[in-house]
């Protein structure tokens, strides 16, 4: 019945999602100012995480592509850099190459960081994969990639990149905002919970791309209310969950070539653009919505990720499970080998 309504509810949302938000603002128009800001895009060489980044480019703050092809991130610094002249402003952007599949990449790409002490005022975790219809696939530290790629990795990246993120927040004079976005789905609510013996799928049968990639999902709503519990409340920062609607991007691109053209042509209709799909994780990253902020406060905030159309809705029971959170925050931790009793408020004070 769990999985019915799971199927009846995205159905619904993505076959009236633009009715729905037919009078949500454009890009341009959602959340708040960002000049001065250093911002990390993850995944920003197509789809919403270009988008995303173009917007936050817009806006002044100082953007890192943060991608895994140096060729990719480069033809798309020149495209955004260019743009902006065009425009009349100077825009400054890097690009830094990180492969959220590899802890030793996330691991190098975090120490950079640390090392430099930068800035930091939002972490935008976009970067995913959903390999549809494709057969299981293992990262190199031995996940099953939707895992890794989706929630592991970021988990990783956000953790090394506290300190910086709650430094930024102590000196942040002008009031403006520090946040991590993870981009989540509304497909977690297809996940029948959390196989917690067989987190990989490693069992004979119980592996298909969709199961791995809505299980991704909810590691990822698990994680943002679980970090929004441990985070102190005077800490400065807010973590938020999206879903950024249905989205026509490259997200397809695994199925083979003709049922990339069906699903396009067929789901262009009902689809979002990949600029209305980060209309989501830009109001995250910086509006001003006390519900953002308020931790602990309501639970209706800590109990929330934010849907298509920026507001909070909650998301399925089992990403509302207190036992379920505390259970992968061990496990990820142990994972990506940080120590078990990984104590935030300690790692924040460091
Ligand atoms: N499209 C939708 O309808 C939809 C709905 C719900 C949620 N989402 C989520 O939205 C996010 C963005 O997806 P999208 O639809 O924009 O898909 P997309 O067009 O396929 O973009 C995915 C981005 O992630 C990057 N990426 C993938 N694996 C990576 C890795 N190991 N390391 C670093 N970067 C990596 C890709 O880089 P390359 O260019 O190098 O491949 C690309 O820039 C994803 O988390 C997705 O799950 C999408």
């Amino acid at each position: 019945m769990d999985l019915l309504g799971g199927i009846i509810d995205v159905a619904f949302d993505v076959f009236f999602q633009k009715l729905h938000l037919r009078n949500l603002p454009a890009l341009k128009d959602i959340g708040g100012p960002v000049d001065g800001c250093t911002c990390i895009v993850t995944g920003p060489t197509s789809g919403i995480g270009r988008e995303t980044a173009a917007v936050l480019v817009r806006r002044n703050a100082h953007v890192v592509l943060a991608c895994r092809s140096a060729e990719r991130g480069e033809k798309l610094r020149k495209e955004l850099y260019d743009e902006g002249v065009k425009e009349g402003r100077k825009p400054t952007l890097e690009v830094q190459l990180l492969d959220v599949a590899s802890l030793e990449s996330v691991r190098s790409f975090a120490k950079s960081w640390q090392q430099q002490e930068r800035p930091l005022h939002m972490l935008i975790n976009n970067a995913g994969i959903f390999s549809m219809g494709a057969e299981r696939s293992m990262t190199e530290d031995g996940f099953e990639a939707h895992m890794g790629t989706n929630h592991l990795g970021p988990f990783l990246l956000t953790m090394l990149l506290l300190p910086n993120l709650r430094q930024t927040a102590r000196k942040s004079n002008h009031g403006r905002p520090v946040r991590i976005v993870n981009v989540s789905s509304k497909m977690h609510e297809l996940a029948p919970g959390f196989d917690t013996a067989d987190p990989h799928f490693g069992k004979q049968g119980a592996y298909s791309s969709l199961a791995a990639y809505n299980r991704s999902k909810l590691a990822q709503i698990l994680f943002t209310a679980e970090l929004r519990r441990r985070l102190p409340g005077d800490c400065g920062m807010a973590a938020a969950a999206v879903h950024p609607g249905e989205v026509m991007t490259d997200v397809v691109r695994s199925l083979p070539g003709l049922m990339q053209s069906a699903y396009r042509f067929f789901m262009r209709p009902f689809c979002l653009t990949p600029a209305q799909g980060a209309r989501s994780s830009i109001y995250c990253a910086t509006s001003r919505d006390p519900i953002l902020t308020e931790r602990g406060q309501s639970m209706e905030a800590d109990n929330c990720y934010f849907g298509a159309g920026c507001r909070c809705q909650s998301p399925s029971k089992h990403a509302l499970d207190p036992v379920l959170g505390e259970w992968l925050w061990s496990w990820s931790a142990d994972m990506v080998k940080l120590p078990a009793k990984y104590d935030i408020k300690a790692h924040l004070r460091s």
